[in-house]
């Protein structure tokens, strides 16, 4: 059998918990109803599991369930959020801003919308990931609608301030949405609080089923026109036809669930794990944290070791440890990250970095491990 490397990649997905999936079973094929066949028991019951689930989900972001919209993941909402909002808003305007260090489910459709006629700023950031107050302030002009920056950065773990930038965009008269995905579930998430709009999220980053997510549609007035990105059936109030996916919704509002119980200890039991390891890499010559150590996620570091050769270091690294050089979705590509070269690391630099993501099975054992490994394939490669 191949031996498994430790998991240390929570950040692109998460396990299962068995109570999720618990709470999933009964769904597939003995409550197999339709949410919306209203007319018999078989669709009341798979109903009112959704609308369970909606609550859940509603309570762990403060927000209330009838402004949940059910979708298929975090990139289906995101593409929701900043499409339908742009689409619908396009008579006000046609000017959109974004970071340059979003995931490439809002860049790719901020591009997609530029090749439509919608005119889009890339915000530059500083050497922290963070992204300067007088910068974003002048970037708003009056044709501009929608405003979208991540809460917590997915490589880096780095929070932005959510209250602050919801703030600009409302007194500048825009929308500001946020891809909550990395954030939601692991630290407290409140979107009366901090103001936004419209906030992403996943159910596969917390311990929840992959396939499903969430878009937090603010409700209060103003009103929010957003234009539907996938018409039919007039599912989840006309916003998202299709057939509800009853056992990963029901499977989301578990795992929000558990999340609200579980995130302040989860929370502190990682930080520390978390400072163990950079206390163990950060001797290492050449070794940097990126990001910053006051404004973070409890459970993520991500660190550059300079002067390797990248996809080296990794390829050996991933020999024993689940682990990344940035986004799941570029490790595949010999690219580097382009969340650091945003940063200001240079090329080299920047595939010569690890994301270390912890989750709820991290041991501290698995930290002393992962430190030993690294060091050890560093050492190789210096020496080589
Ligand atoms: C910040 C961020 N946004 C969006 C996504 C996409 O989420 P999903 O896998 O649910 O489509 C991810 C996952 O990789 C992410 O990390």
């Amino acid at each position: 059998m191949i031996p498994y490397p430790i998991y240390l990649d929570h950040n692109a997905t998460t396990p299962c918990h068995p109570a999720v999936l618990e709470e999933m079973m009964p769904y597939f094929a003995q409550h197999f109803g339709n949410a919306s066949s209203s007319n018999h028991p078989y669709g009341w019951i798979a109903e009112e599991a959704v609308e369970m689930a909606r609550e859940k989900v509603a309570e762990l972001i403060g927000a209330e369930a009838k402004e949940i919209i059910f979708t298929s993941g975090a990139t289906e909402a995101n593409n929701l959020a900043i499409r339908g909002a742009a689409l619908s808003l396009q008579e006000k305007g046609n000017h959109l801003i974004t970071l340059e260090t979003e995931h490439s489910a809002v860049l790719d459709t901020m591009k997609a919308l530029s090749r439509q006629g919608f005119e889009v700023s890339y915000l530059p950031v500083n050497s922290d990931g963070s992204v300067s107050r007088g910068i974003l302030e002048r970037s708003f002009r009056k044709t501009t609608i929608l405003f979208a920056a991540m809460h917590a950065n997915n490589e880096t773990g780095l929070l932005l301030p959510l209250r602050e930038m919801a703030e600009i965009a409302e007194e500048k008269g825009a929308l500001f949405f946020t891809d909550g995905v990395q954030a939601v579930g692991k630290i407290p998430v409140d979107v009366r609080e901090s103001g936004v709009d419209l906030m992403s999220l996943s159910a596969h980053k917390m311990y929840g089923p992959k396939g499903v997510g969430a878009l937090f549609l603010r409700k209060s007035a103003p009103y929010i026109a957003l234009e539907p990105q996938i018409t039919g059936g007039g599912q989840e109030t006309g916003r998202r036809s299709g057939t509800l996916n009853v056992p990963g919704i029901v499977g989301l509002g578990k795992a929000a669930e558990i999340a609200h119980q579980e995130m302040q200890q989860d929370a502190a039991r990682l930080s520390e794990l978390r400072d163990q390891l950079e206390e163990g890499l950060l001797s290492i010559p050449g070794a940097r944290m990126n990001g910053s150590k006051a404004y973070r996620l409890p459970h993520v570091s991500n660190i550059s070791f300079g002067g390797l050769p990248g996809r080296e270091f990794l390829l050996r690294v991933n020999k024993s440890l689940a682990v990344s050089s940035g986004a799941a979705c570029s490790s595949v590509t010999d690219k580097p990250s382009h969340v650091l070269t945003a940063m200001g690391l240079d090329a080299d630099t920047a595939m010569a970095t690890l994301r270390f993501s912890l989750g709820k099975s991290t041991t501290k054992k698995e930290i002393e491990q992962a430190i030993a490994c690294v060091r050890e394939v560093h050492q190789s490669l210096v020496h080589a």
